[in-house]
């Protein structure tokens, strides 16, 4: 089932997002989610360490897996995912660092890489809640469009479309890099919950192709239709092709 909730704008978004969160781990304090980068869930990283401040919400069991790294990024690069996440909520709340995980950007085995970190979701027992932005071109993780849907973690070649709409972070854009590691559309599936957040009339194309198109690996985020819980949260702009 899917159910989307109308956010006014993205403050809106973000509280809405944040209080599923919370819902989660107040419901399940040990719970794995399954967290994303990106403009899309500053806000709501940003609400919710605003209540844990205020004693609003407790991490100290939670575990947490990271949709996807840039290959060729070391932990201490600040466009890496692992410094975003440090930035926006693991420094600022009381997660074990131990228990919070992400592909190794530098990892020497691509392979290895990606089959490692699939066992890993797999011994935390999957994914309770898993929280995903949307890209222009439909993607999700870095699964960009192609002509089938990937299963496990895999290293991918980011798409020209994708390096553009990242390079507003780097120096310029032969910085960005050209790879990364992302958890597969199989490994989404299977996490019991998805929770997916839309902001801006950038997106609306896409959002309305997304929920109501065909099912294909060249939008991947339609696969979403197949799940059976996932809750989007869009504010007025992102929704606007869909009225
Ligand atoms: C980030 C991720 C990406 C983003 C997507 C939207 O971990 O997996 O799929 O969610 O590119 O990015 P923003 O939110 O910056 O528009």
């Amino acid at each position: 089932m899917m159910v989307i909730y109308e956010a006014k704008d993205y403050k809106d978004l973000s509280r809405k997002a944040a209080n599923i969160v919370s819902a989660q781990v107040i419901m399940k304090p040990n719970c794995v989610l399954g967290l994303a980068t990106g403009s899309s869930p500053e806000g709501m990283y940003a609400q919710l360490v605003d209540w844990y401040n205020k004693g609003d919400v407790d991490f100290s069991r939670v575990k947490s897996v990271n949709l996807d790294e840039y290959r060729g990024l070391s932990r201490e690069n600040e466009q890496s995912y692992y410094y975003f996440m440090h930035k926006h909520l693991f420094d600022k709340v009381n997660i074990d660092a131990n228990n919070t995980y992400l592909p190794n950007g530098l990892a020497e085995d691509p392979d290895e890489e990606c089959r490692r970190y699939d066992a890993l979701i797999e011994s935390l027992n999957g994914v309770d809640l898993q929280l995903l932005g949307m890209g222009h071109n439909g993607h999700i993780g870095f699964n960009e469009p192609g002509d089938c849907f990937d299963k496990g973690t895999h290293c991918v070649d980011l798409q020209p479309s994708t390096i553009e709409a990242n390079k507003r972070f780097f120096a310029s854009e032969d910085d960005v890099p050209r790879q990364a590691y992302t958890m597969g559309i199989g490994t989404i599936m299977k996490a019991k919950k998805i929770l997916v957040i839309v902001s801006g009339a950038d997106k609306a194309e896409i959002l309305k192709k997304a929920l109501y198109g065909p099912i294909t690996p060249q939008v991947p985020a339609s696969v979403l239709q197949m799940h059976s819980d996932v809750i989007v949260i869009a504010d007025e702009a992102a929704l606007s092709a869909i009225k």
